[in-house]
């Protein structure tokens, strides 16, 4: 079954590959296609915004589509940087200078009230419409020295407290099992192969 994911982050392509190792899912990347122009994600939540992601390229590539939006949500921030996770310290940020900004932010929180969550929701949109949705969280807390260099993003900074390791500490299959979107990507495979059988 051949799927294209509406993404040309290398990051997650790699990791979402190794979630799908073992289906028959043949996983295409955005990179494949270059008349998809760049998607606007002004959406008001993740849902939204993958949906949208979704049904843009599926309308271009003709495919069925995966697609997701993900994000870091801060207990105390009321959910930022959320839907803005990537560029929350301006367009075209890097990691650091998000994870900068985030920490910025957090100066003088104390350790127990740092409670944050990663979010991801994906959606499988098929030609004729139809689509499902998978949604995943991940608790943890945000530290102030970063820690490993597995990961991406906020990786460095979020703290898995039953591991007492930070997600860039994990190595990728850890990652990958327990993760927010390792969380959703277990949903949508379960969904599959219910719908395989049937
Ligand atoms: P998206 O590509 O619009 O879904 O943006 C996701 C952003 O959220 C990334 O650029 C990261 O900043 C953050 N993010 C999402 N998932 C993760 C993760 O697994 N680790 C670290 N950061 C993540």
């Amino acid at each position: 079954m051949k799927i294209v994911f509406a993404s040309r982050n290398g990051g997650k392509i790699k990791e979402i590959s190794d979630m799908l190792e073992g289906t028959d899912i043949e996983l295409a990347s955005l990179n494949n296609y270059d008349n998809v122009p760049e998607i606007a994600e002004d959406g008001k939540n993740f849902l939204e915004n993958a949906l949208k992601k979704a049904r843009v390229v599926s309308g271009y590539t003709g495919e069925t589509v995966l697609a997701d939006d993900s994000g870091l949500q801060v207990d105390v921030l009321g959910g930022e940087p959320g839907i803005y996770s990537a560029r929350y310290s301006g367009e075209n940020a890097t990691d650091a200078e998000n994870n900068k900004k985030l920490l910025a932010k957090l100066k003088g929180v104390p350790q127990e009230s740092r409670g944050a969550s990663f979010c991801c929701v994906l959606v499988l949109y098929r030609t004729d419409g139809s689509y499902d949705c998978f949604e995943g969280k991940w608790r943890g807390q945000i530290i102030d020295e970063p820690r490993g260099s597995n990961g991406f993003g906020y990786d460095p900074i979020f703290m898995v407290p039953d591991l007492k390791m930070t997600a860039a500490e994990l190595p990728a299959e850890i990652k990958n099992k327990i993760s927010h979107r390792g969380q959703a990507f277990a949903q949508l495979k379960e969904s599959l192969r219910t719908k395989a059988k049937k």
